[in-house]
This record gives structure tokens, C-alpha cells and sequence, in this order.
């Protein structure tokens, strides 16, 4: 049986793996951006060219495992098994705790950063930035999930409003307390990390890998304080986060409405990164299928140009949320959204119905993947995060 996939052809592996390894393999593949069935090949590649006499792994009880591997691969796979006198589910389990061992978590290139924009007040940034966070970080195997997941991840609030720290149950950082706005102002007064101040999103399918910087009073104080900011303002966002960056696979950020100095240094942020992959970074638009979201997003495009232009960086769209879509409201709504799919680049990631879960998770106090798993927009929430994942 051969596969569609791009690269050329492929053939079915179908076998046994022992479940352990099958998570391993799935998280560890999540982590690196890189498809299962590549790191799959990986591994038995490199336990073909392994001379070494590899330890027996204990497959005692191990699940079916199905994959897809290039043409000629799993004949030779096969043949070498026999040769060295190990079954072919003994010889794939070796060839991915090769993998598992060759390839660890660590070896990511750089944090990913994604930063959720739009000036446009009320289009649905906080709810974006908490679900793409929140399906990034959710296990692969969890019910439901997208299995891009496992990722540890951390949500920024920079809305002085504080709208996601609320709605995850949080209080903001009152007003003269220690921030990141003070680790991006007076990073002398600084007296504890910037770890330290986030805090971990309860809910056994993030398994503690979904953090969350709180918003703090003092952001309301942040343009006028990078007016008079000795440095280079449009990267204090970046000078702060620095130190998290090695503690998370990706930061997302929630940015207030509005264009200012402020977001310059967020849409810096999200810049892409000498040697960094295309699409590693960059932002994701929310926007609403009406006329004022397109003229919105016009000065948004005109605020990343000008910005990119004058610091000479690359800030890449990953894609636009079409977001609180109802057809319901007639020509306006789907044409409007036609509109936002003929743009082609940045692509649409996805389009969320106005549903009431979102509303009733903010209600709760809880995130939306933990209250309502199932619910539409917790799967379009797991769509933008397989849309932004990099290849
Ligand atoms: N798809 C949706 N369905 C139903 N309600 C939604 C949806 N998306 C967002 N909302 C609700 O709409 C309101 C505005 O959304 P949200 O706070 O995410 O927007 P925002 O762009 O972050 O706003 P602000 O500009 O004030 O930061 C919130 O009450 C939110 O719960
Ligand atoms: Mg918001």
C-alpha cells in the first residue's frame, strides 16, 4: 500500500510498538516539528547503519503501530532483522529509542514565537491566544487532541487589561509590583526572574506545560514609559523574555488593541530570526468577517511594513483567524469571509463559529480545552495549532 504523501512514495509499516514509546515518539516528533513517519525512517536508518549490538527493549504487550515509510525501506528493514535474528517489532522499537536518543527535546533550534495581533478591539485575540496555547500544549493522546501537542508553552498577557489572566482565574499584578513591565523598563529594580511570576495552568491534559505570564497593571504605563526608554525600545519585549526562552518550546502573546510603541516591540518579537525556519514565528491574525475588520487589518499591514522597513526584519504573517463566524448573518458574513480566503497569503487557519462555550469557559474561569474538549471551537483551536506548525 503506498501513501500520497509528498517526497515520494511510501509504504505501510504495519506492526507492534509498545505504547511508552508510541507517546515518546509522539511528543518528542511534537517538540521537533517533524512528521512521526519521518523520525520513524530516521530510526530505522539509523538502526540499519548501527553496528553495535543494540539491548533487547521490552515489547512485551505492545500495541499496533502503523506508519509510512519510503518505498524499498522496509524490505531492507526487514532483511537486516532477520540477519541479525530479532523480530521486526523488537528491531523497530530499537530503531526508535535510536531515534529518541539521537534527537532530544533539547536540540530545537529556538523558541517559537507567535504573536496574536490585531488593533481591532474585541475580535477575539485573547480567546486565539488562549486556545492555540492551550491545543500546543494539550498531550497528543488526550481525547480530542490535535497531536501537535506537548509542547511547553507559555502565554504572555501583555493586555493591560488583563483579559486572559482573568479568564484563566488569575489576578493581574497590581500597580508597582514587580512585572515584566518592570523587566522591560528598569530591569534594575528587577529582583526575581521573570519564571518565577508565571504561573502553571491547571488541567491534567497540560500536564504543567501551559504557563501564563500574568498581565500587570503597569502595562497601561508601557508606551509612555518606552518613549522615554533608554535602549532600544522595539526590542525591551525581547531583552525581557530572553531568559524564559530556554524553559518553553513556544510563547504566545496576547496583545492589546492597539498600534504603539508597545506593539512594535511585540511585533519585533515575532520576527523571524537569523536561521530560523520560515513559519517557525511571526503572528496570527484574528479578524471578524465584516468590512471594519478588513479596514482594521489594511493599518495593521501598514503598521508591519513600515516597522520591517525601518529595523530592515522579516515579520511573517502565519495566518488569519476568521473568528465569531456566523452565515446566519447573510451575504455579509460569507462574502466577507470569501474575501479573507482569496487573500491566499496570509492563509485562513481557520474559521470559528460564535458559540457559547468560549463564553461559558470565560464565565468559568476556566480554559476552553479543559471545559469543553469537544466543542467546535475547541477543535478549530486545534486546526490553528496543526496550521502553524512548521515542515
Ligand atoms: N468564537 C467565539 N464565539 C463566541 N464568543 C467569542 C468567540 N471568540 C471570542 N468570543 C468572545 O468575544 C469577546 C471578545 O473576545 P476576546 O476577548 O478574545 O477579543 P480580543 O480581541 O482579545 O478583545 P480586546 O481587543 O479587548 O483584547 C469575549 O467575550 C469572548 O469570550
Ligand atoms: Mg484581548
Amino acid at each position: 500500500m503506498s501513501s500520497p504523501h509528498s517526497g515520494g512514495e511510501r509504504e505501510k509499516l504495519v506492526s507492534k510498538l509498545p505504547a511508552h514509546l508510541q507517546q515518546a515518539l509522539k511528543v518528542r516528533a511534537a517538540q521537533l516539528q517533524t512528521d512521526m513517519q519521518d523520525a520513524v525512517a530516521g530510526g530505522i536508518r539509523a538502526w540499519r547503519e548501527c553496528a553495535d549490538e543494540l539491548p533487547s527493549v521490552n515489547t512485551a504487550g505492545a500495541d499496533s503501530f502503523g506508519t509510512y515509510l519510503p518505498e524499498g525501506l522496509y524490505e531492507d528493514f526487514k532483511a537486516d532483522c532477520r540477519e541479525r535474528g530479532v523480530s521486526y517489532i523488537q528491531g523497530l522499537a530499537q530503531s526508535v529509542v535510536l531515534w529518541l536518543a539521537d534527537n532530544p527535546a533539547g536540540a530545537q533550534e529556538t523558541t517559537r514565537r507567535i504573536i496574536v495581533c490585531n488593533q481591532k478591539g474585541g475580535v477575539g485575540k485573547t480567546a486565539v491566544s488562549a486556545g492555540l496555547a492551550q491545543a500546543l500544549a494539550e498531550a497528543p493522546n488526550a481525547v480530542g487532541a490535535a497531536a501537535v501537542g506537548g509542547l511547553r508553552v507559555l502565554l504572555v498577557d501583555y493586555d493591560p487589561q488583563g483579559h486572559l489572566t482573568h479568564q484563566l482565574g488569575l489576578t493581574a499584578i497590581p500597580a508597582g509590583e514587580e512585572s515584566l513591565i518592570t523587566h522591560m523598563l528598569h530591569r534594575e529594580q528587577a529582583k526575581r526572574s521573570l519564571l518565577d511570576l508565571t504561573v502553571a495552568i491547571s488541567g491534567e491534559r497540560f500536564g504543567g506545560r501551559l504557563r501564563i505570564l500574568p498581565a500587570a497593571f503597569d502595562a497601561f504605563l508601557l508606551d509612555s514609559g518606552l518613549t522615554i526608554f533608554r535602549g532600544p525600545r522595539h526590542a525591551a519585549l525581547e531583552r525581557a523574555l530572553a531568559p524564559l526562552e530556554e524553559h518553553f518550546d513556544v510563547i504566545v502573546v496576547d496583545s492589546p488593541p492597539s498600534l504603539g510603541l508597545a506593539m512594535d516591540a511585540a511585533l519585533n518579537y515575532g520576527r523571524q530570526r537569523d536561521g530560523e525556519k520560515p513559519g517557525a514565528s511571526g503572528l496570527v491574525v484574528p479578524v471578524e468577517a465584516e468590512d471594519t475588520s478588513a479596514q482594521a487589518y489594511g493599518m495593521l499591514i501598514q503598521q508591519i511594513d513600515s516597522l520591517s522597513r525601518d529595523f530592515d526584519i522579516v515579520i511573517e504573517q502565519l495566518g488569519l483567524v476568521v473568528n465569531k463566524f456566523d452565515s446566519r448573518r447573510g451575504y455579509i458574513a460569507t462574502s466577507s469571509l470569501d474575501k479573507w480566503k482569496t487573500l491566499g497569503t496570509p492563509p485562513v487557519l481557520a474559521v470559528v463559529p460564535d458559540v457559547k462555550e468560549q463564553r461559558e469557559a470565560v464565565r468559568k474561569q476556566r480554559p476552553l480545552l479543559d471545559y469543553a474538549p469537544d466543542c467546535e471551537q475547541s477543535h478549530q483551536m486545534r486546526k490553528i495549532a496543526r496550521g502553524v506548525k512548521v515542515t
